[in-house]
């Protein structure tokens, strides 16, 4: 009986699907999906798939669009700038019902660091060395996204950056290759989730695909000198690594790749991409990349941009409406190959497939109160927050404050802002849901001590009749509390700057307060390093807040009475001064590495703080590292073992770096280099083993101009805190 009415099912099933074109039917592969709709359609409709128009009104000076009044209903994706689901639905009604075969329209957004629920900027998330913290603050983003109509981001930026005059060090986790990797990878897993047809999963765009760190002088939009063995080596490890992790999509960069642009770059679009990596999603251009080919100097109109970036290998073109455009004419003069296009349509098809998008195209629509800000995404934003700040200079044991401090002069232009905090690229987030550094400190201190206020100044400009009532708050109290930093606008997309110094209006303030003679403690909140050099000797302890988003109140203050043990570790180094640029850590060895030769004459050579550094309340003490043997061959594994105690009176988390060098190959290597990192929570007087397992092949092999990776034996160091063990790779 049972058996029999299996049958029926399975027929009536049968019938039912029949009835539907294949495409459609939800039950079929999304590959077989693909090829049956790619099958069914005309030209026109599969130039429309290629193409992206922008939605709703855009508020960054960088990229002013107009609103798209008449949309045609069979686009391929819209940059959604109104985050209204109501709106979306609308918008996709008329795509599902309008358009002749029904293709639902894939709404993309910049969902950096948090949708309402705005979190730490990426720099500081590398900060906290705590990737699974980062994937589970991707996910709120990613659920807010989708309850605002979004299925796409245009996130993570995981352009490695050593230059911090450029405003973009700020959008990505650094200086270091693998950082960038781990966190791009921790970034993708919590927007897309396991499987992207997640109700609450959302595509990642891996960018800016590739070589953008690279910006000569700091420089937005310019030429970046890329090398072959640094692209290799630097700028594609952490495109790898998120494409292994399944990142859906990549955008192709602004920057001109040693003289072709990486917009018109056959090499790292298909070559490497698509048939060395064998990414299967597609790739959009950057906003207007397509016509700026024509400005850096590879095309010499529009037709001809829109050629070259197709042939490359960009399959959507981001708001220019070059593709649209010109393609039926470059397609008819056979200069655009029809399998080409049909090729890139199934690229674009086959994300929308796994959003999941043809069988659920509508956005639920749930009140706002129920969509943003829930406690528990709060608590996440605070969370990553603590663990991102860094403290870099603690003189005798200033912080936490003692419990003899009665009175704290709070002062600054940062002390009681909201807007700043939230950071570059933070649409959605409100200055109202954010609470400011003064809040966090009423909390924290409430009815423990007296909290003196006064702005002292702006974040710029000469104007100092504040600075009186700010020397006179701080002669009344114990300690000063110096807030100072960058507005958000002073970071992200075309924001760069060529001196990273505080606007000497803020370090006037400071050398004012300094004559009181009370002890100062800076807290910063920027999105770049900072040259501190003239800052750092009149301060008695600094602490790095970032830019923390909706909830860096409360953690700041939890660190500055003692509640929260800092954990924070640079993921880029700050130079003494911005002459220094560049300065990181795995720069290669000076050919005359003795008696200071090739030092600066003016300067001191060696940044004020170095890639990896970070203070905390306790002591961490490093045990000798245990190697489980001396020598291995390729194909064998090392373990690595060292024992971390905290010798000091409070329980503490501390960041295992684990570095590699290798002082003699073929292709000189940087001075070391990370290949791991672990975090744990250790107890007073307690200890943690850290093990680090050595993977020849990945670990110690090195790629060469062609992106062959090679293996070499020799001698080889592992580094951890400052110890150095020497072993053998043998054949
Ligand atoms: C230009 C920026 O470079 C890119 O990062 C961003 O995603 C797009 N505009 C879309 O807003």
């Amino acid at each position: 009986m049972k058996k029999i009415c299996l049958i029926l099912i399975m027929a009536s099933v049968k019938v039912c699907f029949g009835q539907l074109p294949l495409y459609k039917q939800k039950a079929a592969s999304v590959e077989a999906r693909v090829k049956d709709l790619v099958g069914r359609m005309t030209l026109e409709e599969k130039i429309l798939q290629l193409n992206q128009y922008t939605l709703g009104e855009n508020t960054n000076k960088n990229n002013i669009g107009d609103e798209t009044k008449v949309l045609p209903p069979g686009i391929g994706s819209l940059i959604f700038f109104s985050a209204d689901p109501v709106q979306r639905n609308l918008v996709q009604k008329k795509a599902m019902e309008q358009s002749r075969l029904g293709i639902p329209i894939l709404f993309g957004f910049d969902v950096i660091h948090g949708f309402r629920t705005v979190y730490p900027i990426s720099l500081a998330q590398a900060c906290s060395w705590n990737p699974a913290l980062v994937t589970e603050n991707c996910s709120v983003a990613a659920k807010e996204a989708v309850l605002s109509g979004i299925d796409w981001t245009f996130s993570p930026m995981i352009d490695v950056a050593r230059d911090p005059r450029w405003g973009r060090v700020s959008e990505g986790y650094g200086e270091d290759p693998y950082a960038n990797a781990i966190f791009g990878v921790a970034t993708v897993k919590g927007y897309q989730g396991n499987n992207l047809s997640n109700p609450y999963s959302i595509a990642a765009c891996l960018k800016h695909y590739v070589g953008y760190g690279m910006s000569e002088g700091g420089r937005d939009y310019r030429y970046s000198d890329v090398s072959a063995q640094s692209l290799w080596e630097t700028y594609l490890p952490p495109y790898e690594a998120c494409i292994k992790a399944g990142a859906a999509t990549v955008m192709s960069a602004f920057n001109d790749i040693s003289g072709v642009p990486a917009s018109a770059n056959h090499y790292t679009l298909t070559d490497i991409l698509k048939k060395r990596w064998g990414h299967d999603g597609f790739v959009i251009s950057d906003w207007d990349a397509i016509e700026q080919l024509i400005y850096q100097g590879v095309a010499k109109d529009k037709k001809e941009a829109g050629l070259k970036a197709f042939l490359s290998g960009v399959e959507m073109d981001m708001r220019d409406n070059i593709y649209f455009e010109n393609f039926k004419q470059l397609i008819a003069e056979k200069k655009i190959p029809v399998s080409l296009v049909d090729e890139s349509v199934a690229r674009v098809l086959r994300v929308k497939f796994r959003l999941g998008l043809f069988d659920e195209p509508y956005t639920t629509i749930m009140p706002e109160k129920d969509r943003y800000l829930q406690p528990e995404s709060k608590a996440l934003a605070a969370k990553l927050a603590e663990e991102s700040v860094v403290l870099l200079k603690n003189k005798k044991n200033t912080l936490p404050l003692a419990g003899s401090i009665k009175s704290i002069a709070v002062i600054g232009p940062m002390a009681k802002d909201t807007n700043n905090l939230l950071g570059s690229w933070s649409f959605n987030g409100r200055p109202a849901d954010v609470e400011s550094i003064y809040k966090g400190l009423e909390n924290e201190f409430a009815n423990k001590l007296q909290l003196n206020y006064a702005k002292g100044s702006g974040f710029e400009g000469t104007d100092e009749s504040g600075f009186a009532e700010a020397v006179s708050i701080a002669n009344q109290s114990d300690v000063i509390l110096l807030c100072l930093g960058e507005m958000k606008t002073w970071s992200g997309e075309s924001a760069s700057r060529s001196s990273i110094a505080l606007p000497s209006i803020q370090e006037k303030l400071l050398v004012e307060l300094k004559k009181t003679g009370k002890p100062i403690v800076l807290v910063l909140s920027n999105g770049r390093p900072l040259e501190l050099a003239r800052v750092e000797p009149l301060a008695d302890a600094i602490v790095e807040l970032w830019q923390p988003g909706v909830a860096g109140g409360t953690p700041l203050a939890g660190i500055l009475s003692g509640r929260v043990n800092p954990s924070g570790k640079l993921p880029i180094t700050f130079p003494l001064t911005t002459g220094q640029i560049p300065t990181y850590y795995n720069m290669r060895q000076s050919a005359r590495p003795f008696d200071k030769m090739g030092d600066y004459q003016d300067i001191a050579t060696e940044p004020l703080y170095w890639f990896g550094h970070g203070l905390s309340y306790t002591s961490f003490e490093y045990g000798t590292p245990k190697l489980s043997a001396q020598k291995i061959n390729k194909s064998q594994e090392l373990t690595v073992e060292v024992t971390v105690k905290n010798t000091g009176g409070v329980k503490g988390k501390e960041a295992v770096l684990w570095y590699v060098s290798d002082p003699a190959a073929s292709i000189s290597r940087p001075v070391k280099e990370l290949k791991f990192f672990e975090k744990k929570e250790i107890g007073a007087g307690a200890s943690a083993v850290f093990t680090f397992t050595i993977n020849p092949m990945r670990d110690l092999s090195f790629p060469d101009a062609t992106g062959k990776r090679i293996l070499e034996s020799g001698d080889f160091y592992v580094q951890v805190g400052n110890q150095k063990i020497k072993f053998e790779l043998v054949d």
